[in-house]
Parts: structure tokens; C-alpha cells; sequence
């Protein structure tokens, strides 16, 4: 039976769609909206198109707010550079299975620096790729939208891997969490958590809005209405 209480439902608003001329009133309005984790994307112009937010803002960051950064470092050398965010203050640091050398080592080398991990999916990436993985970290975010933007068309055909995977965790008894990143909305949310997702990035679903503290409380409504 799936969850669908609203403290079950965790929001990430993805900071990079917000206005970064104003970091700190952004960060301040995702708080007061009761944000349930800040999301990060991390972008370096090879693994995906675009140059977005490095180390240096996550330092930043991390010396305004008590919410739990959420990194999703689309990078095409995470296994260079994934020490960097956490030590930077990263509390969940989750890297891309398509780009990792070493994704076990990447793991382990996370927790033992006291954070969890994720492991990303793009859309066209079976989770079957990581079924040996699944048992070591703490979330699976699978990508709805191909990544290096926000506000783009979520892509429904994510779905069957969310239900896929979501029956594996179940069939192991695994207590990874699934993460959905990208075009989550008021009218897909709910469908997506009835599949056994539970964490959610949200761009253009918060920062379009005037009052992010509305989006976030509309986003969770949706699950339990
Ligand atoms: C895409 C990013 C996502 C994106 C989410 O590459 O990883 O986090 O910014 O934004 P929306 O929710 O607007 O798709
Ligand atoms: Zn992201």
C-alpha cells in the first residue's frame, strides 16, 4: 500500500531555477515555505549543455540555511570531483550512474564522509544498470526530463521504470528512496508517488509561483487529496 500522507512527501526545489541575483531571499522564502531539502544542480557544460553553480555556492549556501542540500552533480567526472561537494557541505550528493568510473567506490567514499548518496538516472538509462548499486545507497533519482535545464516537458515514460524499480525495492525489502527530477507538477505528483516515488524536485513548479510556500503546500495537497 502506497504512503500518501503529506509528511511522506518530500519537496526539493531545484535553487538553480530561482533567481540567483538573490540567493539568500530566495533561500529564506524556501524556508518559510517549508522546502524539505534545497536541490542543487550542479552543471558543467560537458555531461550536460549548460554552466550553472559550483562548489563555491554550495559553501555559501550552506552558511545560510539549516535545509538539507540536495547535490545532483551532472558532471562529466564525478568521481573527481564529488569530495569537493561534500565537503563544501553537501548532505545528500547524488551523481549520475552514465559518467562514474567507479560508482561503488563513489558510494562508499560519500558515506564514510557522513552524507548520503544518490544515484541519477537519465530517462534512457534501465535502473537494471545499477540493480547491483541498489542496495548501497540512499536514493535513486530518476530523471523525467533529459538533464541541463529546468521548466522542460516532464517525459511520462519514466513512469514504468519508477513502477519497475519500485517493485524491486519492495521484493529485496531495499530502503533506498526514489527521487523524481524533472517537470514534476500539481498534476502529476500524485501518480508519481502511487508508483512508489517520495522525494521531488520541483523548478518551475515553485519558482514560477509568487508565493513558494503555496507551490510546495499545493504539490503536497495533490497526494493526499
Ligand atoms: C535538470 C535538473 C532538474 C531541473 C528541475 O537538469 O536536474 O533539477 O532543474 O526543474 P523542473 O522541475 O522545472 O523540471
Ligand atoms: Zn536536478
Amino acid at each position: 500500500m502506497i504512503n500518501l500522507s503529506k509528511d511522506f512527501v518530500k519537496i526539493c526545489p531545484s535553487i538553480a531555477a530561482g533567481d540567483l541575483m538573490n540567493l539568500s531571499r530566495e533561500v529564506q522564502r524556501l524556508e518559510e515555505g517549508g522546502a524539505d531539502a534545497i536541490h542543487f544542480d550542479v552543471m558543467d557544460g560537458h555531461f550536460v549543455p549548460l554552466l550553472t553553480i559550483g562548489v563555491p555556492f554550495v559553501e555559501q549556501m550552506k552558511k545560510i540555511t539549516s535545509l538539507p542540500l540536495d547535490v545532483h552533480i551532472m558532471v562529466s567526472n564525478p568521481d573527481n570531483v564529488f569530495q569537493n561537494y561534500i565537503d563544501a557541505g553537501a548532505d545528500i550528493l547524488t551523481f549520475h550512474a552514465e559518467t562514474a568510473k567507479h560508482a561503488h567506490r563513489i558510494i562508499n567514499s560519500v558515506h564514510k564522509s557522513n552524507a548520503k548518496c544518490g544515484l541519477a538516472l537519465n530517462p534512457g538509462t534501465h535502473w537494471r544498470d545499477i540493480e547491483f548499486l541498489l542496495s548501497e545507497v540512499d536514493q535513486v533519482t530518476i530523471m523525467a526530463v533529459n538533464p541541463g535545464f529546468s521548466r522542460q516537458k516532464h517525459l511520462a515514460f519514466v513512469h514504468e521504470k519508477i513502477k519497475q524499480l519500485a517493485e524491486f525495492r519492495l521484493s529485496k525489502a531495499l530502503s533506498f528512496c526514489i527521487q523524481v527530477d524533472g517537470g514534476v507538477t500539481k498534476e502529476n505528483i500524485r501518480a508519481l508517488v502511487e508508483l512508489g516515488a517520495s522525494v521531488f524536485v520541483a523548478g518551475g513548479a515553485v519558482f514560477n509561483e509568487l508565493d513558494y510556500g503555496v507551490a510546495i503546500q499545493q504539490l503536497k495537497n495533490k497526494v493526499t487529496n
